[in-house]
């Protein structure tokens, strides 16, 4: 069957801002070297029936989130819960590359717990978690706290910008 998406990025946050930002930012290495990506953005009014017919047409998956409370949003959880019916359902996302990216106000606000619980649900699903090339930690990791503020954020970019590298490298790896 033909991969309608390489990349699909998952904004997590309620509202138009640094998440949105910063997946975007993953998203536009992803194709800027040649690979068909899609943004779906949970600040939109799009159904859960379209995101998860998305995911399962992608390659590989980026799952941003702001950091609230150390943890991912209500809106994004209530996503991640939804997509039980795919792993019941023969395990849809199993294999896909997965990554995250996540930014908080602060600057260690609970980020790496964010990526923690993105990581988890990607590896329930027996999808293949990558982290960033080259900075090589966990994913994006950024701080901004205000609209766009994440775009001051040098260390938040470039992780974003290497997980997007590091998901390019293991996807021409698996082609
Ligand atoms: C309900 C709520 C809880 C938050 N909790 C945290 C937190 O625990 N740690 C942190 O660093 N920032 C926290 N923030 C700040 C956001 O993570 C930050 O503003 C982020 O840039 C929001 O991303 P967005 O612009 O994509 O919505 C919180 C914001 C809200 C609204």
């Amino acid at each position: 069957m033909e991969t309608k998406i390489d990349v699909l990025g998952i904004s997590g946050s309620p509202r138009k801002g640094n998440t949105e930002i910063l997946v975007k930012k993953a998203l536009d290495v992803c194709e800027s070297e040649g690979l068909k990506t899609k943004l779906v953005s949970l600040a939109d009014d799009i159904s859960t029936d379209e995101i998860l017919g998305y995911m399962c047409d992608a390659r590989a998956i980026i799952i941003g989130s702001p950091t609230y409370f150390a943890n991912v949003p209500a809106k994004l959880k209530d996503l991640m819960d939804k997509t039980i019916i795919l792993r019941r359902q023969g395990r849809k996302l199993k294999n896909k590359i997965g990554g995250a990216i996540a930014v908080g106000g602060s600057r260690n606000g609970g980020q790496e717990y964010v990526i923690l619980a993105i990581h988890n649900f990607m590896l329930i699903h027996e999808m293949l978690v990558v982290s960033d090339k080259d900075t090589a930690h966990f994913g994006g990791i950024a701080s901004g706290r205000n609209l766009g503020d994440v775009v001051n954020d040098k260390e938040g970019l470039e992780t974003t910008e290497n997980l997007g590298k590091r998901l390019v490298e293991i996807l021409a790896l698996l082609i």
